[in-house]
């Protein structure tokens, strides 16, 4: 039978896992897809370096690689803009699907990805790029999309997640935890992305354009680190029967009489917010510690869900990577095409002094 030939970009902490998968469950896979998934090659910033694979699979020449013929689909786990950016095009643009976890990437230019996907017809998944192993994107895109989501509340990094935890739980201050959460290599080096709230406030984005169906990037969301949360605060927290998480709250904001979108015509609006926030206690996110982390959506049929697990890590962002890579290699080879996130709505951002600053639970 006709394999699908694979091509993976980047072999770190995800694109080790995801080679791993391929080769291992192999005989699994090929069930699952109805052909052979067949690893074209790996592209890498060193090919000289062992990484446990055949050498000849690697690559330096990524664009070389995502250009063969024999490569059917496109694993995008490099991450950063460029020159993913330009790979990934090509590759859509070529009818290739493509399979990415990069959230940076996927909040400011899932509109250029998408249009050049729906042009050649081909699938562009993104499971992986918000909350790791959670299936949280494909909920929105497929499970919910006949419902009407009203808010999505999660705990979206995990590196924050651990280091609020730790506080909470050994008095510590912040400095002191996130070097222990650096030596234990829950933090990155350079930590700013995730404590500053960059990393949460992209993942904001790419939830808020799936819930709502509209486009928010990284710059529409208002955000605040942790940074600046001390052990007080956690004190001062506990008192209050709460604990401290940094939350990404997406919300529609309802046009209703005398409300403010009514301003605007009508329309609904939308706001897309990070910040560290008091959870009380018996709240179910107040018990989502480490590393780990959890989504709430509200729909207005469905009522309340949770979804809760791995948010980071080789393993488990492969798991998510190696979902979507079965979905788009059997519409490769049955000749379908999942339905992919769509815009239909354009619902302006409320500016933060326009929304509610609580999160009522
Ligand atoms: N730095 C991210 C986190 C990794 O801490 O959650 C997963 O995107």
């Amino acid at each position: 039978d006709h394999p699908i030939g694979v091509a993976v970009l980047g072999m770190g902490n995800v694109g080790t896992e995801v080679v791993r998968i391929i080769q291992e469950q192999a005989q699994d896979l090929r069930q699952r897809v109805g052909a052979p998934l067949m690893l074209r090659g790996v592209a890498v910033r060193r090919a000289d370096v062992d990484r446990g694979i055949d050498p000849a699979l690697l690559t330096t020449d990524a664009h070389a690689l995502v250009a063969r013929d024999d490569v059917d689909l496109v694993v995008e786990v490099m991450g950063g803009i460029d020159p993913a950016r330009a790979l990934i095009g090509a590759a859509l643009t070529a009818g290739k699907s493509v399979v990415t976890a990069n959230k940076a990437l996927l909040a400011d230019y899932t509109g250029e990805l998408a249009a050049a996907a729906e042009h050649s017809r081909a699938d562009l998944y993104f499971e992986a790029a918000v909350a790791g192993a959670i299936p949280v994107v494909r909920p929105l895109i497929q499970s919910l999309s006949g419902d009407r989501v009203n808010r999505v509340v999660g705990i979206v990094n995990g590196t924050t997640n651990f280091i609020l935890s730790a506080m909470d739980e050994t008095g510590a201050d912040y400095h002191a935890t996130l070097a222990e959460a650096t030596r234990l290599g829950y933090a990155e080096a350079d930590p700013t992305a995730d404590v500053e709230g960059f990393d949460a406030a992209a993942k904001a984005a790419i939830l808020a354009s799936l819930a709502f169906h509209t486009r928010v990037t990284a710059a529409d969301v208002y955000r605040e680190g942790i940074s600046r949360i001390t052990s007080e605060d956690l004190e001062t927290a506990a008192a209050l029967g709460c604990t401290v998480k940094l939350l990404a709250i997406c919300e529609r904001v309802p046009a209703g009489p005398g409300e403010p979108g009514s301003a605007q015509g009508g329309k609904d609006r939308i706001s897309v917010r990070v910040y560290p926030a008091l959870i009380p206690r018996k709240h179910p996110l107040s018990s989502v510690n480490g590393a780990f982390n959890a989504v709430v959506v509200e729909a207005e049929n469905a009522g309340r869900l949770m979804f809760y697990g791995q948010g980071a890590g080789g393993a488990p962002t492969a798991s998510a990577v190696m979902g979507d890579v079965v979905m788009a290699a059997r519409n490769k080879f049955f000749g379908g095409r999942a339905p992919g996130e769509s815009v239909y709505a354009e619902l302006p951002i409320a500016p933060i002094g326009d929304t509610p600053t609580r999160y009522h639970v």
